[in-house]
């Protein structure tokens, strides 16, 4: 019997098929991160032995929910892997994600862990950060206005994240707000990097450089071909 999978799902099998026993597991946020908790479930009741610690309190519950043991994070100071999906990849394998509401987290682990593992489908793959979405930038409650004027400086545009009724403003996990800023293409994401990384008041923003190890990029159209790209 063939098990049809969707491309999300391939990707996911992929990276939960690499892991091995004995190893701290960071587990991503999204759809596709919850593909791989399944996969990595599967694999443990199949007799797989690993730790896990989540990146969101969703992602805990699934965890939970899957039998998969859990370790808090505050008592780590690193991992083996973190999985996670993400919103768009470059050819230099930058990362945009935070279209949900843990960024911080996800980026304290992928910094973490020795390696990272992102999991896509090809319509995730974009030319330049910031294509198709904005770029988040998580801020402190109470100086969003400073932290906005500073992003203008930089020559970004946009406003304050809203809930998805539209009558509030989202909140991050973290207690933060979000900030969706547009940049000019010109920008360079490695110097649009370090400067949102300089601004007081910015906890985090979507923009992960330099931090992933590899993309399994799935494909709906074949069962089980995989695609992959792995830095050097
Ligand atoms: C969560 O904050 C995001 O970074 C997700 O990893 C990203 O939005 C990918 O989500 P999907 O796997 O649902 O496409």
């Amino acid at each position: 019997m063939s098990i049809v999978m969707n491309a999300k799902q391939q990707a996911a099998r992929h990276a939960a098929s690499l892991i091995k026993d004995g190893m701290i597991i960071g587990l991503g946020t999204g759809s596709t991160a919850n593909y791989f908790i399944e996969a990595l479930a599967l694999r443990q009741q199949q007799g797989l032995d690993v730790s896990t610690v989540a990146s969101s309190v969703v992602s805990t519950i699934k965890a939970a929910e899957l039998g998969l043991k859990q370790v808090g994070f505050e008592y780590l100071s690193s991992i083996d892997v973190y999985v996670d999906g993400a919103d768009e990849v470059s050819p230099e394998l930058t990362l945009l994600k935070g279209r949900g509401s843990d960024l911080v987290r996800e980026k304290l682990l992928a910094r973490a862990s020795d390696q990272f593992y992102v999991l896509v489908d090809k319509s995730k793959l974009v030319d330049r950060i910031g294509q198709n979405f904005p770029i988040p930038i998580e801020v402190m409650p109470f100086a969003w206005q400073i932290v906005l004027e500073s992003i203008k400086k930089l020559g970004g545009e946009g406003q304050l994240r809203k809930t998805a009724s539209g009558d509030g403003l989202a909140m991050t996990s973290h207690g933060s707000l979000v900030l969706d800023m547009i940049f000019d293409e010109a920008i360079d994401v490695r110097d649009l990097n370090n400067m949102l990384n300089a601004v007081p008041g910015v906890v985090e923003h979507g923009i992960f450089e330099q931090l992933a190890t590899a993309i399994f990029i799935g494909n709906d159209h074949s069962e089980l071909e995989q695609q992959w790209k792995e830095t050097s």
